[in-house]
């Protein structure tokens, strides 16, 4: 029997629930198509703090690296709000990053067909479906380069530097394209090379690489035309492929017009070593705690985990099919409408498993 080890970094604010419910999904999934997993807990972020005082402990980092992959709930929270940059939960979620080397986010921005009314674009807009891809770079750009305080002129200043390696951009680039092949085959890379000069060496490396996959259309778009173009005309993208800030924002947005942010999954992967999955929503500290969370989004990032980390995309498949279905009926609070069933975290999960 295939057995694999799994890190839960459950974290802060509704994290801790919604990963329950995940883990209660993925052993119904173990049982029934005969795989088993083994969770080893490990905080990160707020937890981590309280417990050990740095956001993300050593044995949190050995733990990881040690496992087949990782599934994170949420960091984050009031309480920790005070602190400085590099001791906030943030910054356990930002070293986890960099030390797992995961650079290729992967953020897909779906629209579910039960949910089209959620989203706040008119329908004609949304179409019959949607489905964008948002590969950003994780692990580089201004998240990761140089900053600090100064003083100029004798006033205080700080500064934060985007810079970019050939290397990093042509591995994200060849991620982006490789993901494309397998969709609709187009790929929209995202910069601002009209004013940034790592954007113009994001933009001439990308479009080296784009030679390599002549299957592949490719189309360079500038930051503010993007975030313009993802409300008139969403359904003109396939996959977006950009750096770590402008994906930050941009993946957001996208998932925005989804309507579904408490549904939509993430990957973090690298080349080898385990990938971490994540729900792409924040750790909602207003809600925590009242069993009222929706924890699809984190059901359905252990799903891509099946797919990615486990190689077992046909119950990856089964679980995404089972949400899905389960949407026709029931919903938690934050999708809930009138004529189905308003259900808690827990029921939610349990109906899932159930249906499994
Ligand atoms: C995200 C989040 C993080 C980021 C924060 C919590 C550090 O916004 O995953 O998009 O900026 O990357
Ligand atoms: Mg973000």
């Amino acid at each position: 029997m295939n057995s694999f080890s799994i890190t839960l970094l459950k974290g802060d604010g509704i994290g801790p629930e919604i990963i329950n419910q995940a883990v209660r999904v993925l052993n119904r999934a173990a049982e029934k198509y005969n795989f088993k997993l083994n969770f080893t807990e490990a905080p990160i972020g707020g937890e981590a703090i309280d417990k050990t005082g740095v956001p993300l402990p050593e044995e949190t980092v050995k733990v990881c690296k040690s496992s087949d992959a990782v599934l994170l709930g949420a960091v984050g929270g009031y309480k920790w709000d005070n602190l400085p940059g590099g001791k906030r939960p943030e910054a356990g979620l930002l070293g986890i990053r960099a030390s797992l080397g995961l650079y290729a986010n992967l953020r897909p921005a779906i629209v579910f067909e039960p949910l089209k009314s959620a989203s706040p674009l008119k329908p004609e807009i949304i179409g019959d479906s949607l489905d964008i891809m948002v590969v950003r770079e994780l692990t580089g750009g201004i998240y990761f380069g140089k900053r600090g305080r100064t003083v100029q002129d004798g006033v205080n200043a700080a500064f934060d530097t985007e810079m970019y390696t050939e290397k990093e951009v042509e591995r994200i680039a060849r991620k982006a394209f490789e993901i494309a092949r397998a969709r609709r085959g187009k790929v929209t890379s995202v910069d601002k090379a009209n004013v940034l000069e790592s954007s113009r060496l994001w933009r001439e490396i990308v479009t080296k690489v784009s030679k390599d996959y002549p299957d592949i259309t490719i189309e360079h778009m500038y930051v503010d035309n993007a975030a313009m173009q993802l409300i008139r005309n969403p359904r003109q993208f396939d996959v977006i492929l950009t750096s770590n800030m402008f994906g930050d924002i941009l993946s957001d947005e996208a998932s925005m017009i989804s309507g579904s942010i408490g549904m939509l999954a993430s990957a973090s992967l690298s080349d080898s070593g385990p990938g971490l999955y994540e729900p792409i929503h924040g750790s909602a500290p207003d809600i925590a705690g009242q069993n009222i969370a929706n924890p699809l989004a984190t059901i359905l990032s252990a799903a891509m985990m099946l797919r990615f980390s486990l190689g077992i995309p046909h119950v990856a498949d089964e679980i995404e099919r089972v949400v899905k279905d389960t949407l026709k009926t029931a919903r938690t609070p934050d999708i809930w409408a009138e004529g189905y069933r308003k259900v808690t975290t827990d029921e939610m999960g349990e109906l899932i498993a159930s249906a499994i």
